[in-house]
Protein backbone atom coordinates (compact mmCIF):
# COMPACT_ATOMS: atom_id res chain seq x y z
CA UNK A 1 0.00 0.00 0.00
CA UNK A 2 1.20 3.57 -0.93
CA UNK A 3 2.63 5.25 2.33
CA UNK A 4 -0.13 8.67 2.73
CA UNK A 5 2.01 12.03 4.20
CA UNK A 6 0.50 12.97 7.21
CA UNK A 7 -0.98 16.63 6.89
CA UNK A 8 0.70 17.60 10.04
CA UNK A 9 4.03 18.24 10.91
CA UNK A 10 6.91 19.50 14.11
CA UNK A 11 8.43 22.74 13.31
CA UNK A 12 9.57 26.10 14.89
CA UNK A 13 7.52 28.46 14.10
CA UNK A 14 7.99 32.11 14.53
CA UNK A 15 4.86 34.36 14.84
CA UNK A 16 6.65 37.34 15.75
CA UNK A 17 10.42 39.46 14.56
CA UNK A 18 12.30 39.57 17.85
CA UNK A 19 14.35 37.74 20.43
CA UNK A 20 15.04 34.11 21.10
CA UNK A 21 11.94 33.82 22.85
CA UNK A 22 9.56 34.23 19.56
CA UNK A 23 10.69 30.51 18.21
CA UNK A 24 8.33 27.53 19.55
CA UNK A 25 8.29 23.92 18.82
CA UNK A 26 4.55 23.54 17.21
CA UNK A 27 3.78 19.77 16.61
CA UNK A 28 0.63 20.70 14.27
CA UNK A 29 2.22 23.21 11.39
CA UNK A 30 0.30 22.27 8.21
CA UNK A 31 3.04 20.43 5.67
CA UNK A 32 3.71 23.05 3.48
CA UNK A 33 1.65 22.93 -0.52
CA UNK A 34 4.43 22.62 -3.39
CA UNK A 35 4.10 24.31 -6.57
CA UNK A 36 5.03 22.89 -10.08
CA UNK A 37 8.74 23.29 -10.25
CA UNK A 38 9.40 22.22 -6.18
CA UNK A 39 10.75 19.83 -4.26
CA UNK A 40 8.94 18.64 -0.95
CA UNK A 41 12.13 18.06 1.13
CA UNK A 42 11.49 15.48 3.94
CA UNK A 43 13.97 17.38 5.98
CA UNK A 44 16.93 15.12 8.25
CA UNK A 45 18.98 18.14 9.11
CA UNK A 46 18.43 21.84 9.18
CA UNK A 47 21.62 23.74 9.27
CA UNK A 48 22.29 27.03 11.18
CA UNK A 49 23.58 30.30 9.92
CA UNK A 50 24.31 33.61 11.32
CA UNK A 51 21.43 35.67 8.70
CA UNK A 52 19.04 33.17 10.35
CA UNK A 53 18.96 35.29 13.38
CA UNK A 54 19.34 38.78 11.38
CA UNK A 55 15.84 37.05 9.82
CA UNK A 56 14.21 35.96 13.30
CA UNK A 57 15.54 39.40 14.71
CA UNK A 58 13.49 41.52 11.96
CA UNK A 59 16.68 42.73 10.96
CA UNK A 60 17.20 41.86 7.16
CA UNK A 61 16.73 43.45 4.01
CA UNK A 62 14.20 40.81 2.88
CA UNK A 63 11.79 39.97 5.24
CA UNK A 64 8.98 36.39 5.53
CA UNK A 65 5.10 37.06 6.02
CA UNK A 66 4.86 36.06 9.47
CA UNK A 67 4.14 33.22 10.81
CA UNK A 68 6.94 31.80 9.07
CA UNK A 69 9.54 28.48 10.04
CA UNK A 70 13.22 29.75 9.85
CA UNK A 71 15.64 27.82 8.59
CA UNK A 72 17.53 28.30 4.64
CA UNK A 73 20.04 25.27 4.59
CA UNK A 74 18.79 21.59 5.27
CA UNK A 75 19.30 18.08 4.07
CA UNK A 76 17.04 15.14 3.63
CA UNK A 77 15.30 13.01 1.19
CA UNK A 78 13.04 14.34 -1.50
CA UNK A 79 9.37 13.37 -0.45
CA UNK A 80 7.38 14.51 -3.60
CA UNK A 81 8.31 16.64 -6.45
CA UNK A 82 6.33 19.03 -8.44
CA UNK A 83 5.02 17.99 -11.93
CA UNK A 84 7.63 20.16 -13.83
CA UNK A 85 10.18 19.03 -11.70
CA UNK A 86 13.30 17.03 -13.50
CA UNK A 87 16.26 16.56 -11.59
CA UNK A 88 14.95 14.54 -8.41
CA UNK A 89 12.71 12.09 -7.76
CA UNK A 90 10.83 10.81 -4.60
CA UNK A 91 13.73 9.03 -2.73
CA UNK A 92 16.85 10.71 -3.40
CA UNK A 93 19.09 12.26 -1.16
CA UNK A 94 19.53 15.78 -1.19
CA UNK A 95 20.59 19.27 0.42
CA UNK A 96 19.12 22.87 -0.17
CA UNK A 97 19.53 25.87 0.18
CA UNK A 98 15.93 27.65 0.82
CA UNK A 99 17.15 31.09 0.39
CA UNK A 100 14.38 33.28 0.22
CA UNK A 101 11.88 31.15 1.18
CA UNK A 102 13.07 29.55 4.33
CA UNK A 103 11.45 26.96 6.05
CA UNK A 104 13.99 23.83 7.43
CA UNK A 105 13.63 24.17 11.04
CA UNK A 106 10.77 21.76 10.29
CA UNK A 107 10.05 18.01 9.19
CA UNK A 108 8.96 19.14 5.38
CA UNK A 109 10.01 21.98 3.79
CA UNK A 110 9.07 23.34 -0.09
CA UNK A 111 11.90 24.30 -1.71
CA UNK A 112 12.37 25.23 -5.42
CA UNK A 113 14.04 22.69 -7.42
CA UNK A 114 16.92 25.52 -8.48
CA UNK A 115 17.87 24.97 -4.87
CA UNK A 116 18.42 22.01 -4.33
CA UNK A 117 21.08 19.82 -5.29
CA UNK A 118 22.21 15.94 -4.58
CA UNK A 119 23.77 15.23 -1.81
CA UNK A 120 26.47 11.95 -2.26
CA UNK A 121 26.26 9.23 0.07
CA UNK A 122 29.94 9.84 1.18
CA UNK A 123 28.60 12.86 2.98
CA UNK A 124 25.94 12.69 5.68
CA UNK A 125 22.54 14.69 6.56
CA UNK A 126 25.05 16.59 8.80
CA UNK A 127 27.34 17.76 6.19
CA UNK A 128 25.00 18.18 3.69
CA UNK A 129 22.81 20.97 5.85
CA UNK A 130 26.25 22.75 6.16
CA UNK A 131 26.62 22.83 2.58
CA UNK A 132 24.24 25.40 1.62
CA UNK A 133 25.09 28.81 2.89
CA UNK A 134 28.45 28.40 3.99
CA UNK A 135 30.33 26.85 0.74
CA UNK A 136 27.81 28.39 -1.83
CA UNK A 137 29.08 31.98 -0.18
CA UNK A 138 32.88 31.10 0.02
CA UNK A 139 32.69 30.27 -4.12
CA UNK A 140 30.81 32.73 -4.50
CA UNK A 141 33.15 35.22 -2.92
CA UNK A 142 36.03 33.22 -3.79
CA UNK A 143 35.36 33.00 -7.80
CA UNK A 144 32.25 35.19 -8.98
CA UNK A 145 33.50 38.29 -6.60
CA UNK A 146 37.32 38.32 -6.29
CA UNK A 147 38.07 36.35 -9.42
CA UNK A 148 40.62 34.17 -7.56
CA UNK A 149 43.34 32.02 -9.20
CA UNK A 150 45.75 29.35 -9.37
CA UNK A 151 49.13 30.28 -7.19
CA UNK A 152 47.41 33.40 -5.82
CA UNK A 153 47.83 34.43 -1.81
CA UNK A 154 44.95 34.29 0.00
CA UNK A 155 43.95 35.36 3.75
CA UNK A 156 40.75 34.07 5.07
CA UNK A 157 40.26 36.54 8.06
CA UNK A 158 37.89 34.70 9.97
CA UNK A 159 38.47 30.95 8.95
CA UNK A 160 37.65 29.08 11.52
CA UNK A 161 33.45 29.34 10.44
CA UNK A 162 31.56 27.91 8.62
CA UNK A 163 32.54 30.00 5.86
CA UNK A 164 35.57 30.62 6.34
CA UNK A 165 36.63 26.61 6.55
CA UNK A 166 34.68 26.24 3.45
CA UNK A 167 36.51 28.66 1.91
CA UNK A 168 39.96 27.30 3.03
CA UNK A 169 38.99 23.54 1.09
CA UNK A 170 37.43 25.26 -1.98
CA UNK A 171 41.13 27.59 -2.64
CA UNK A 172 43.35 24.99 -1.43
CA UNK A 173 41.30 22.33 -4.15
CA UNK A 174 42.29 25.57 -6.68
CA UNK A 175 45.59 26.17 -6.04
CA UNK A 176 45.72 29.07 -3.77
CA UNK A 177 48.20 29.99 -1.00
CA UNK A 178 46.18 30.28 2.04
CA UNK A 179 46.83 32.11 5.62
CA UNK A 180 43.91 31.49 7.73
CA UNK A 181 43.04 33.41 11.07
CA UNK A 182 41.36 31.50 13.91
CA UNK A 183 40.57 32.70 17.92
CA UNK A 184 41.30 29.93 19.39
CA UNK A 185 43.65 26.91 19.58
CA UNK A 186 41.29 24.56 18.85
CA UNK A 187 39.86 26.91 15.61
CA UNK A 188 43.72 26.95 14.51
CA UNK A 189 43.99 23.50 14.55
CA UNK A 190 40.76 22.77 12.35
CA UNK A 191 41.82 25.36 9.93
CA UNK A 192 45.40 23.91 9.89
CA UNK A 193 43.66 20.34 9.23
CA UNK A 194 41.68 22.08 6.66
CA UNK A 195 44.70 22.47 4.44
CA UNK A 196 45.61 25.96 5.41
CA UNK A 197 49.48 26.80 4.93
CA UNK A 198 49.38 28.84 7.65
CA UNK A 199 47.49 30.09 10.63
CA UNK A 200 47.55 33.41 12.96
CA UNK A 201 45.72 33.54 15.84
CA UNK A 202 43.23 37.25 15.54
CA UNK A 203 42.60 37.61 19.17
CA UNK A 204 46.57 38.07 20.03
CA UNK A 205 47.72 41.61 19.71
CA UNK A 206 49.91 42.64 16.83
CA UNK A 207 49.12 39.10 15.06
CA UNK A 208 49.69 40.40 12.06
CA UNK A 209 53.16 42.47 12.99
CA UNK A 210 54.86 39.50 11.35
CA UNK A 211 53.72 39.98 7.93
CA UNK A 212 56.43 41.38 5.58
CA UNK A 213 55.76 43.52 2.37
CA UNK A 214 56.70 40.03 0.65
CA UNK A 215 53.62 38.61 2.19
CA UNK A 216 50.72 40.74 1.25
CA UNK A 217 47.68 38.97 -0.21
CA UNK A 218 45.47 39.14 -3.79
CA UNK A 219 42.59 37.86 -2.06
CA UNK A 220 41.11 38.85 1.42
CA UNK A 221 37.83 37.23 2.61
CA UNK A 222 36.82 39.57 5.35
CA UNK A 223 34.26 38.19 8.03
CA UNK A 224 34.17 40.95 10.54
CA UNK A 225 35.08 43.90 8.23
CA UNK A 226 33.88 46.64 11.26
CA UNK A 227 36.89 45.50 12.91
CA UNK A 228 39.58 44.48 10.03
CA UNK A 229 38.80 46.25 7.30
CA UNK A 230 41.31 49.07 7.98
CA UNK A 231 43.90 46.80 8.54
CA UNK A 232 43.35 44.52 5.53
CA UNK A 233 43.53 47.48 2.77
CA UNK A 234 47.39 48.02 3.11
CA UNK A 235 47.56 44.21 3.50
CA UNK A 236 46.83 43.99 -0.25
CA UNK A 237 49.35 43.52 -3.02
CA UNK A 238 49.02 45.65 -6.04
CA UNK A 239 45.46 44.71 -7.71
CA UNK A 240 44.14 42.56 -4.96
CA UNK A 241 40.80 42.31 -3.79
CA UNK A 242 39.22 42.11 -0.69
CA UNK A 243 35.55 40.54 -0.35
CA UNK A 244 33.59 41.32 2.72
CA UNK A 245 31.82 38.70 3.60
CA UNK A 246 30.19 39.66 7.23
CA UNK A 247 29.79 43.12 9.33
CA UNK A 248 28.42 43.62 12.06
CA UNK A 249 28.82 47.66 12.30
CA UNK A 250 31.10 50.47 10.82
CA UNK A 251 34.61 50.81 10.83
CA UNK A 252 37.49 53.65 9.92
CA UNK A 253 39.48 52.98 6.51
CA UNK A 254 42.00 55.33 4.71
CA UNK A 255 40.84 55.07 1.27
CA UNK A 256 44.46 55.88 0.10
CA UNK A 257 45.53 52.67 0.64
CA UNK A 258 43.35 51.47 -2.37
CA UNK A 259 45.27 54.10 -4.74
CA UNK A 260 48.36 53.80 -4.91
CA UNK A 261 48.13 49.70 -5.73
CA UNK A 262 44.81 49.97 -7.22
CA UNK A 263 42.81 47.29 -4.92
CA UNK A 264 39.29 46.92 -4.55
CA UNK A 265 36.68 46.25 -1.75
CA UNK A 266 33.97 44.32 -2.56
CA UNK A 267 31.01 42.80 -1.12
CA UNK A 268 29.20 39.44 -1.59
CA UNK A 269 25.49 38.91 -1.25
CA UNK A 270 24.75 35.16 -1.84
CA UNK A 271 21.33 36.15 -2.21
CA UNK A 272 21.51 38.19 -5.29
CA UNK A 273 23.21 35.15 -7.41
CA UNK A 274 21.24 34.90 -10.38
CA UNK A 275 20.07 31.37 -11.13
CA UNK A 276 23.01 30.67 -13.51
CA UNK A 277 25.67 31.60 -10.81
CA UNK A 278 23.20 28.85 -8.78
CA UNK A 279 24.02 26.39 -11.36
CA UNK A 280 27.70 27.20 -11.68
CA UNK A 281 28.36 27.01 -7.98
CA UNK A 282 26.11 23.69 -7.21
CA UNK A 283 28.54 21.91 -10.17
CA UNK A 284 31.52 23.01 -7.95
CA UNK A 285 29.80 21.41 -5.20
CA UNK A 286 28.99 18.57 -6.95
CA UNK A 287 32.63 18.08 -8.17
CA UNK A 288 33.91 18.76 -4.96
CA UNK A 289 32.15 16.13 -2.76
CA UNK A 290 32.93 13.72 -5.49
CA UNK A 291 36.80 14.73 -5.74
CA UNK A 292 36.60 14.77 -2.03
CA UNK A 293 37.87 18.13 -1.34
CA UNK A 294 34.50 19.35 0.19
CA UNK A 295 33.84 18.10 3.67
CA UNK A 296 31.88 20.06 5.81
CA UNK A 297 33.05 20.20 9.58
CA UNK A 298 30.16 19.79 12.13
CA UNK A 299 30.88 21.61 15.84
CA UNK A 300 27.33 20.99 17.55
CA UNK A 301 24.22 18.88 16.64
CA UNK A 302 21.21 19.89 18.41
CA UNK A 303 17.35 18.74 18.83
CA UNK A 304 14.74 20.81 17.46
CA UNK A 305 13.41 22.11 21.07
CA UNK A 306 17.43 23.17 21.32
CA UNK A 307 16.76 25.56 18.24
CA UNK A 308 16.88 28.17 20.41
CA UNK A 309 19.91 27.65 21.50
CA UNK A 310 21.45 27.01 18.46
CA UNK A 311 20.94 30.50 17.34
CA UNK A 312 21.97 31.82 20.57
CA UNK A 313 25.61 29.86 19.88
CA UNK A 314 26.07 30.92 16.20
CA UNK A 315 25.88 34.77 17.82
CA UNK A 316 27.35 34.42 21.23
CA UNK A 317 29.68 31.50 21.17
CA UNK A 318 33.31 32.41 20.55
CA UNK A 319 35.80 30.07 19.16
CA UNK A 320 34.17 28.51 15.97
CA UNK A 321 34.30 24.82 14.89
CA UNK A 322 32.83 24.58 12.15
CA UNK A 323 29.13 24.53 11.65
CA UNK A 324 25.83 23.97 14.22
CA UNK A 325 23.26 22.12 12.44
CA UNK A 326 19.94 21.09 13.88
CA UNK A 327 18.53 16.80 13.85
CA UNK A 328 15.04 17.81 12.78
CA UNK A 329 14.31 13.87 12.60
CA UNK A 330 16.07 11.80 15.91
N1 LIG B 1 27.41 38.13 2.54
C1 LIG B 1 26.83 36.94 2.52
O1 LIG B 1 26.15 36.56 1.56
C2 LIG B 1 27.07 36.05 3.70
C3 LIG B 1 26.82 34.67 3.61
C4 LIG B 1 27.15 33.87 4.70
C5 LIG B 1 27.65 34.45 5.86
N2 LIG B 1 27.81 35.79 5.93
C6 LIG B 1 28.36 36.43 7.13
O2 LIG B 1 29.73 36.06 7.24
C7 LIG B 1 30.11 35.97 8.61
C8 LIG B 1 30.72 34.58 8.87
O3 LIG B 1 29.71 33.59 8.71
P1 LIG B 1 29.93 32.12 9.27
O4 LIG B 1 28.74 31.34 8.95
O5 LIG B 1 31.28 31.61 8.90
O6 LIG B 1 29.93 32.42 10.86
P2 LIG B 1 30.60 31.59 12.03
O7 LIG B 1 30.58 30.13 11.69
O8 LIG B 1 29.95 32.03 13.27
O9 LIG B 1 32.13 32.08 12.03
C9 LIG B 1 32.50 33.36 12.41
C10 LIG B 1 33.98 33.52 12.12
O10 LIG B 1 34.39 34.85 12.44
C11 LIG B 1 35.61 34.74 13.17
N3 LIG B 1 35.97 35.92 13.95
C12 LIG B 1 35.61 36.25 15.23
N4 LIG B 1 36.28 37.38 15.59
C13 LIG B 1 37.05 37.74 14.52
C14 LIG B 1 37.97 38.79 14.28
N5 LIG B 1 38.23 39.74 15.19
N6 LIG B 1 38.58 38.83 13.08
C15 LIG B 1 38.35 37.91 12.14
N7 LIG B 1 37.50 36.89 12.30
C16 LIG B 1 36.85 36.81 13.49
C17 LIG B 1 35.39 33.51 14.02
O11 LIG B 1 36.63 33.04 14.57
P3 LIG B 1 36.77 32.52 16.09
O12 LIG B 1 35.42 32.10 16.57
O13 LIG B 1 37.76 31.40 15.97
O14 LIG B 1 37.31 33.69 16.84
C18 LIG B 1 34.84 32.58 12.96
O15 LIG B 1 35.89 32.06 12.16
C19 LIG B 1 28.84 36.26 9.42
O16 LIG B 1 28.84 37.62 9.79
C20 LIG B 1 27.71 36.00 8.43
O17 LIG B 1 26.55 36.75 8.73
C21 LIG B 1 27.52 36.60 4.88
Amino acid sequence: MKRRLSSAMKAIVVREFGGLEVMKVENDVAVPPIGNKQVLLKVEVSGVNPVDTYIRGGQYSRLPDLPYVPGVDGAGFVEKVGPSVTRFKPGDRVFCCNIGRWGTLAEFSSVDESFVFPLPPSLTFQQGAALGIPYFTALRALFQKAGAKHGERLLIHGASGAVGLAAVQIAKAHGLEVVGTAGTEAGLKLVKQAGADSVLNHRQRGYLDSLTAGDKFDVILEMLANVNLGVDLPLMKSHGRTVVVGSRGTVTINPRDLMGSETCVMGVALATSTLSEWEEMGTKVDEGIKAGWISPVIDKVYTLSQAREAHNDIIHSTGAKGNLVVQVRE
